[in-house]
């Protein structure tokens, strides 16, 4: 750990991303002895705080948003790390001002994480300030670094124009693009699973793989952030970004290291090898009912679900389908990723009439119910030929003692440490936005294929059956006991 003081300062900091997930991420790790005890955290913000007031405020998200960890004794040794100053992120005197508050807080040298936590629209306008007011150049042993949270850019042209901003200031090695789904535990575990064990890598590819799904389904609405999601829709809100990263944790080639550089290298080549999705591979939907929401126009158009089939162009994943769905308002809360196997090339068992064959399936539960199945064809006892499909289960929760922490935790504690693995380069934002770009513009453009509506609770509109259908293929759900269900039609 660095003997070095580190400050943490936070643009943004009276709004709810700082209050629900950041300070108690600093909490807890602070809590575990992660937080060099010297580390100071800075909110910068409009409101007539004081350090007091402040504290209080996020003394209430803690207790709320972390109830299980939070403890008095622990609360107090970690408030006196927490101050705060009035700023206003427009106003461009209010920098070297902070500048100047920085350093006697600091009281010599130290290290510095810049986290915006701000509106998208004030990212390249805070940069430019921190540039200005000579915040961001690194001495000798000192580092300065920046956290950008998402959205990073709001189609291609922005993500290229926002890096270039970023770049004016910042060294590439100076940024961390945070993407929480990379913080995920679970989320983590496909490359721990994939290379760490020997037995999955050779079958992992196109002579034994069928089909890759990724379902992220939410059940919650759009709630309070129709302003935002009215603008943004599903595309740019969730594929973009976490649907995209679990994607590529799934396909990636070997790295040759766990370095962030190689790791990010191998990604990088999925993105570029995704063939141009054609419009008919796609399916875009609305729930009944969200052009009701407050802050949604009347007529909008923006997608709450939308499912993709995607192909990769490479050697390990030709002729294998991606399909990718996430939605909000949908029937239950699961992330998860299915690896359907290839049925025996001859089945010398016989089906009951009108039951059709499970071929083997490899569940990578992200949450809730983290952990890992992989499901496979028993023989029924007392039975002839009778055959049912029975699941291997791995769950975290009944392995590993103790809750799994936040993403934001590790995530926070890999940008203090200068890993940044779990961040995404700018290579990587501008790739993905080249592949989400295109079928936005294409939505919008043809209105092809036209925005199917959907009843709140469900999977999505039946155009995202179809769509695996015509390729005789099934969603699936791994995730949680589904044997029970009717039996695959393929
Ligand atoms: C965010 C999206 O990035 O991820 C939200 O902006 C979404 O719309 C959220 O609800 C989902 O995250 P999680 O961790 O709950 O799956």
């Amino acid at each position: 750990m660095d003997s070095i003081p580190t400050s943490i300062v936070i643009f943004g900091a009276s709004g709810d991303l700082t209050a629900r997930k950041l300070i108690p991420a600093l909490y807890n790790n602070f809590k575990k002895g992660r937080l060099a005890t010297c580390t100071n955290v800075v909110g910068f913000a409009r409101r007539p705080y004081n350090d007091e007031t402040f504290r209080t405020c996020l003394r209430e998200g803690v207790e709320t948003f972390s109830p299980e960890s939070f403890d008095p004794a622990t609360w107090e040794q970690f408030a006196v790390r927490l101050h705060y100053f009035q700023g206003d992120l427009d106003n461009g005197e209010d920098f070297p001002k902070l500048e100047t508050y920085l350093k006697t807080l600091e009281g010599g040298p130290s290290n510095r994480l810049y986290y915006l936590a701000t509106a998208p629209e004030h990212y390249a306008n805070v940069i430019g300030e921190l540039g200005e007011a000579g915040m961001a150049g690194q001495a000798a042993d000192l580092w300065r670094r920046i956290v950008i949270e998402k959205p990073f850019g709001h189609d291609l042209a922005s993500a290229v124009e926002l890096n270039q901003r970023v770049h004016a200031v910042f060294e590439e090695s100076q940024v961390y693009r945070i993407d929480h789904y990379l913080g995920k535990e679970t989320a983590q575990n496909i490359l721990f699973f994939r290379f760490a064990n020997t037995i999955f890598e050779p079958v992992w590819n196109r002579r034994y793989i069928n089909n890759v799904q990724v379902t992220v389904a939410e059940t919650v609405d759009v709630g309070h952030r129709a302003g935002y999601y009215d603008s943004a829709g599903v595309l740019r809100d969730m594929f973009q970004n976490h649907l995209l990263q679990l994607l590529a944790l799934v396909a990636m080639e070997a790295p040759s290291s766990f370095s962030a550089d190689a790791v990010r290298n191998e990604k990088a080549k999925v993105f570029e090898s995704i063939r141009p999705v054609a419009l008919s591979d796609t399916v875009r939907g609305q729930y009944a009912g969200y052009r009701e929401a407050a802050g949604v126009a009347q007529d909008s158009q923006t997608p709450t679900f939308a499912a993709l089939k995607l192909n990769i162009d490479n050697w390990r994943w030709q002729g294998v389908p991606f399909y990718l769905r996430s939605g909000k308002a949908m029937a239950r809360k699961t992330s998860e990723i299915i690896i359907e196997f290839q049925r025996p090339p001859h089945l010398m068992f016989r089906l009951p009439e009108g039951q059709d064959f499970t071929p083997n399936i490899l569940s990578l539960c992200i949450q809730p119910d983290e952990g890992i199945h992989l499901r496979f064809e028993a023989k029924l006892p007392d039975s002839a030929q009778e055959m049912r499909s029975v699941d291997m289960d791995f769950h975290y929760a009944s392995l590993f003692s103790g809750s799994l922490p936040e993403a934001y935790e590790r995530l926070l504690l890999e940008a203090l440490e200068g890993d940044a693995s779990l961040f995404t380069r700018s290579d990587g934002i501008e790739a993905s936005w080249k592949m989400v770009d295109p079928i936005l513009k294409g939505w919008q453009a043809t209105n092809d294929p036209p925005l199917a509506s959907y009843p709140p609770g469900s999977w999505g509109p039946d155009q995202a059956e179809e769509l695996l259908n015509r390729d005789g293929c099934l969603w699936r759900l791994g995730c949680t006991d589904e044997l029970d269900a009717p039996p695959a039609k393929r």
